[in-house]
């Protein structure tokens, strides 16, 4: 997408830094260095989520719970080198199956971004799942945690971050189960809208700054 602005944030961090959580990270637009270090981590189910992301998602999990549904935080905050790691160990499964380097680089990037550049590397994204599961689910969707998260994520602040039909704008393929914090006005409205984050940047930023 052509136009990409820059665009001032708006919330400062435990360290005065500036925080936004609208921030892009995706195949284009890494986190930017030194970044960690202007960040909280807080726990929750487990892993590690920025402070403000990660008392939303304790409510979302509360609330979700409240309603019968038991959500597991599948993965959250991942340092650059883990995130280095995994994408390492996929091309060489996928080697391992046969596949030539540049046919595992291009199959991995279809669900995994290099390290720099994923939203789990600045702590706003997570991952979730069945209470059971002990990797990402294709099904998600279909599941009563998916479901719950489909109609409520978006009051807490979280959208479904990488959408079915808007892969040629996120990158990605459709991943029911990340989640990215970008605040709840944010989220509100890119859930009626039906806009990915990046159709959202692009059109409507500078009304939510
Ligand atoms: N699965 C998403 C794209 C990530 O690795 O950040
Ligand atoms: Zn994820």
């Amino acid at each position: 997408m052509k136009g990409r602005t820059a665009r001032q944030p708006h919330f400062k961090t435990h360290m005065g830094d500036i925080m936004d959580y609208l921030m892009l990270v995706d195949k284009l637009s890494a986190v930017p260095d030194g970044f960690e270090k202007t960040i909280t981590l807080e726990e929750v189910g487990g892993k590690l989520l920025e402070s403000q992301a990660c008392r939303q998602c304790r409510l979302l999990l509360k609330d979700a719970e409240r309603d019968g549904i038991k959500i597991k935080v599948l993965s959250a905050y991942r340092s650059c080198d883990y995130q280095q790691l995994l994408w390492e160990k996929s091309i060489s499964q996928r080697m391992g199956r046969g596949m030539s380097y540049s046919d595992a680089v291009n199959d991995t990037s279809r669900t995994l971004a290099k390290s720099g550049h994923s939203e789990h590397n600045c702590g706003l994204a997570v991952d979730f799942a069945t209470p059971s599961a002990v990797d990402t689910e294709d099904d998600f969707y279909t599941t009563p945690q998916g479901r719950w998260l489909c109609r409520n994520a978006h009051k807490y602040g979280f959208i479904l971050r990488y959408p079915r039909m808007k892969e040629h704008y996120t990158g990605y393929d459709y991943e029911p189960w990340h989640y990215r914090y970008v605040g709840s006005e944010a989220a509100e409205f890119i859930k009626k809208s039906g806009l990915c984050l990046e159709e959202f940047l692009h059109f409507y930023s500078e009304n939510f700054i």
